[in-house]
């Protein structure tokens, strides 16, 4: 009979509790990095440096520059963003996190176009950088444009 108590001399036993104890580690390192993966940017808000947030739109907008801007959004932005700016884009169930929804006047209410010209320029994934894209005014003519879904004519 063998003792609970004693070393465990059997080799077989002690490789298996060695293997046992490593699936465990495996498993609980699997649900942090899972649990870190979810939590980062999807329930994170994004915030925008205040001095960004204050920055005035100098591309005044009318029907020349809104007209330029959904000319960029259709090829760039509407994929993810959709035709009609609700987020529902041919690409958009690829995401964890979904494309904004502009037609949501409630949530643009609370927007600056600084904060909106800001979002465009740096991106925040999987939404692109913008910087190098497209130049300053085409983001600015972006932001009059993407306006204008939440109050269609
Ligand atoms: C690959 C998909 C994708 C593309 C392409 C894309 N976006 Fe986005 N966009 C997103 C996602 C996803 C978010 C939400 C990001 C978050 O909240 O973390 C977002 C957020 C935004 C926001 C912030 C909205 C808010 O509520 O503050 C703006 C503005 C924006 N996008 C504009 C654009 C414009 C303009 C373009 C084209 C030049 C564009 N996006 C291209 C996926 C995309």
């Amino acid at each position: 009979m063998t003792s609970a108590a004693g070393p465990d001399l059997n080799p077989r036993n002690s490789k298996q509790k060695r293997a046992r104890f490593l699936l465990g580690v495996i498993g609980v390192l699997l649900v942090a990095a899972l649990a870190a993966f979810m939590l980062t940017d999807s329930t994170s808000s994004w915030s925008v440096p205040p001095d960004a947030r204050a920055l005035a739109n100098p591309i005044p907008a009318n029907a020349t520059s809104i007209a330029a801007g959904k000319a960029i959004y259709d090829d760039r932005c509407a994929e993810c963003h959709g035709n009609a700016g609700d987020g529902n884009g041919s690409k958009s169930m690829r995401y964890r996190v979904k494309p904004a929804n502009f037609t949501d006047a409630a949530v643009m209410e609370t927007r600056t176009d600084g904060e909106l010209y800001w979002k465009i320029t740096t991106g925040r994934k999987p939404m692109p950088s913008f910087e190098t894209k497209l130049s300053d005014e085409e983001r600015w003519m972006l932001v009059d444009y993407i306006r204008t879904f939440a109050h269609p004519k």
